[in-house]
């Protein structure tokens, strides 16, 4: 992504260091921020300082070969083993974060005398992996929107959410290239805000045109015929086609189908879940409930304040993610083309060809 005209990847790694975009200060500040050791990328996860699935399979790499580069050359598999532990542990939900520790783990085990070289190897290529899938799956996807279309998205699909390119925007910033740029509802995406803070950053700086929309304004606007198809990406996509994605996606997929839209799930092959039957199974991570009481943001002035907006005393809750039936799903956009559920399904099987786009990396 270009940034005030620079290029740049969300994450990467230099000389050891893991540097990241820290999403928690966007929109407002950009701050490139360094995590010099594994604990410092596995807090920088949990605390969502990057964030989103692809994204997580980055970090949990880069994390990995940290560990293993910090680990004693003598005996280095028990210190990577609590690496390994305390990564896996910061979020349970992304397939995309215990594919990219696995790819690595895996790699250090195949080189024994050089376990820390092959780690940093494996990381890397995992990372330059995940970017082609993600342009791929854009060209692919960008065939999906027509000229003058009006798509919908929810949460931050887009390059803040990848290595590079995004999943789910990386269609729309295709099509955009490709002379088509289509017309972005952006749902906001309570209660973090994702939607409204990063993809419509995203689009801002893309200057493709936008609105930001409360979360239960969707359904109106899809009423109306003013939303041509909806593409969202996913956390984890399991064996029979389930999507788990940002808590919200479940409602724009039953109104999408209520209103006759095509609704499209784009992601990259560390999100496949062959191991898992179906979106039931997937473990929903529970965040705080501070997310939903308390918002932060800047007054007039530029002065960031942290505001209650919900009655004092109440309790809350807030699930970070739901699960959408394949049923639902019009087509999933992958570096392989567009799938159809039973495509999907034929590759879990491992009977089909497309089985790399659906499940090599990610089983
Ligand atoms: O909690 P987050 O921000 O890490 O969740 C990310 C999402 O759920 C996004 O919707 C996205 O589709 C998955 S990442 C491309």
């Amino acid at each position: 992504m270009r940034v005030h005209g620079t290029p740049y990847r969300t994450l990467w790694m230099e000389g050891g260091v893991v540097r990241m975009i820290d999403q928690t200060r966007l929109p407002f500040e950009f701050v490139v921020v360094d995590c010099q050791t594994h604990h410092e990328t596995a807090a920088a996860v949990r605390e969502m300082v990057v964030r989103g699935a692809p994204a997580l399979g980055a970090a949990g790499a880069f994390a990995m070969a940290q560990g293993f580069a910090e680990a004693p050359s003598v005996a280095p598999w028990p210190y990577a083993r609590d690496a390994r532990a305390l990564i896996a542990a910061t979020r349970p939900t992304a397939r995309d974060l215990f594919a990219g520790i696995e790819h690595v783990w895996s790699a250090a085990e195949a080189s024994p005398h050089a376990p820390a070289d092959a780690a940093l190897a494996a990381a890397l290529a995992f990372a330059e992996a995940s970017v082609e899938s993600c342009r791929m799956l854009g060209e692919h996807g960008a065939a999906l929107i027509p000229s003058g279309a009006r798509v919908l998205t929810h949460c931050n699909a887009g390059w803040l959410a990848t290595v590079d390119h995004g999943s789910a925007l990386a269609p729309v910033f295709a099509a955009a290239g490709q002379g088509r740029p289509p017309f972005v509802w952006v749902d906001e995406t309570r209660p973090r805000g994702q939607g409204a803070r990063l993809t419509a950053w995203e689009l801002s700086n893309e200057e493709l045109p936008h609105a930001v929309i409360a979360d239960n304004a969707a359904a109106h606007y899809m009423s109306r015929g003013e939303v041509d198809l909806v593409i969202v990406g996913a956390d984890r996509i399991a064996a029979n086609g389930d999507v788990v994605n940002k808590v919200g996606t479940l409602a724009k997929a039953v109104c999408a189908r209520e209103f006759g839209i095509p609704f499209y799930v784009a992601a990259p092959p560390s999100t496949f879940d062959a191991a898992t039957a179906n979106g039931a199974s997937v473990e929903i991570e529970e965040r705080g409930w501070e997310e939903v009481h308390y918002q932060t943001g800047p007054d007039e002035a530029g002065a960031m304040h942290r505001i209650r907006v919900t009655s004092p005393g109440s309790p809350a809750r807030n699930p970070a993610f739901d699960a959408t039936p394949a049923r639902l799903v019009t087509g999933y956009v992958t570096d392989r083309g567009v799938l159809t559920l039973d495509q999907l399904r034929a590759a879990a099987a491992g009977t089909d060809s497309a089985r790399a786009a659906a499940g090599a990396t990610g089983a």
